[in-house]
C-alpha cells in the first residue's frame, strides 16, 4: 500500500478539514499550533499531511507531490489546473461575489469601462467577458474591499461568507457570480496508482456527509 499525501489549504478552512480527517482516524501524529514543522506523517505512517497557501493547493495535487488536496471552489476555479474534482465537503461555504457601493451600482452594470480589483482575476476576467463587460482586472493580494473603499476600483470580486467586512465597510453584493464549498481534488496519476487507498479514503469521507 503506497503512502497518502494529503496537501490542506491553510487558514479559513484547515480546522474543519483536520477534523473531516480525523473523524477518520486519518490525523497527523502531532499539530499544534505553535509548530513550525511543516510536514507531518501519522502514527502508523500511511499518511503524509501538508498544509500550504490555498492557492498552491492545487499545485502540488497536480504535478503529483499531494496525492489529495482540499480546498475551496474559489482556488480550483482560479488556479484552472488539470486534476480530478472528487467530493463536495459541503464545509467552508460562502459565494463568489461583485461587490462595490451601492451607489457605483449602475456604472457596474453599464456599458462603461470599469476597475475590477481582486484576489481572483482568473475568475473575474472570465465573469466579466462572459456579459461582454468592459472591466480592467486589478490583481490585489488581500484586504481585497480597500480596491473599492480606497477608490484603487469601482468595484471588487471576492468571496462573502458572513457579510461582515463588506456590512462594516458600508459596501454591498451587486451580484452573485458562484457558491462556493471545499472540495476533494485528486491527481490524476494517484487515483489510478493508488485507486484503493484513495477511494477508501472518498468513501469514508462521502459517509460523514
Ligand atoms: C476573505 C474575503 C473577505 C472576507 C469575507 O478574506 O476576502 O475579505 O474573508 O468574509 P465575511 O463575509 O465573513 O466578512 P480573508 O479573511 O480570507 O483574508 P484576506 O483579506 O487576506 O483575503
Amino acid at each position: 500500500m503506497g503512502r497518502v499525501t494529503f496537501a490542506l489549504a491553510k487558514g479559513r478552512l484547515a480546522n474543519k478539514t483536520l477534523e473531516i480527517l480525523e473523524a477518520l482516524n486519518i490525523k497527523p501524529a502531532s499539530f499544534s499550533d505553535d509548530s513550525r514543522k511543516l510536514v507531518l506523517n501519522s502514527d502508523d505512517d500511511k499518511y503524509t499531511f501538508f498544509l500550504a497557501k490555498p492557492s498552491d493547493v492545487p499545485t502540488y495535487v497536480d504535478f503529483g507531490s499531494a496525492d489529495i488536496g482540499i480546498v475551496g471552489l474559489d482556488t480550483i476555479l482560479e488556479e484552472g489546473r488539470d486534476l480530478y474534482e472528487c467530493l463536495d465537503l459541503n464545509i467552508g461555504k460562502c459565494k463568489m461575489c461583485v461587490a462595490a457601493y451601492p451607489e457605483k451600482k449602475d456604472i457596474i452594470q453599464g456599458n462603461d469601462w470599469i476597475k475590477v480589483a481582486t484576489k481572483y482575476p482568473n475568475i473575474a476576467r472570465r465573469y466579466f467577458e462572459s456579459k461582454n463587460k468592459k472591466a480592467e482586472i486589478i490583481k490585489l493580494n488581500g484586504s481585497v474591499e480597500l480596491g473599492a473603499i480606497i477608490n484603487l476600483a469601482d468595484c471588487i470580486v471576492d468571496i462573502v461568507e458572513s457579510g461582515r467586512t463588506l456590512k462594516e465597510n458600508g459596501l454591498e453584493v451587486i451580484e452573485e457570480i458562484f457558491d462556493i464549498s471545499a472540495r476533494v481534488i485528486v491527481n490524476k496519476v494517484s487515483i489510478k496508482t493508488k485507486y484503493e487507498e484513495i477511494s477508501k479514503i472518498l468513501k469514508g469521507m462521502e459517509s460523514l456527509l
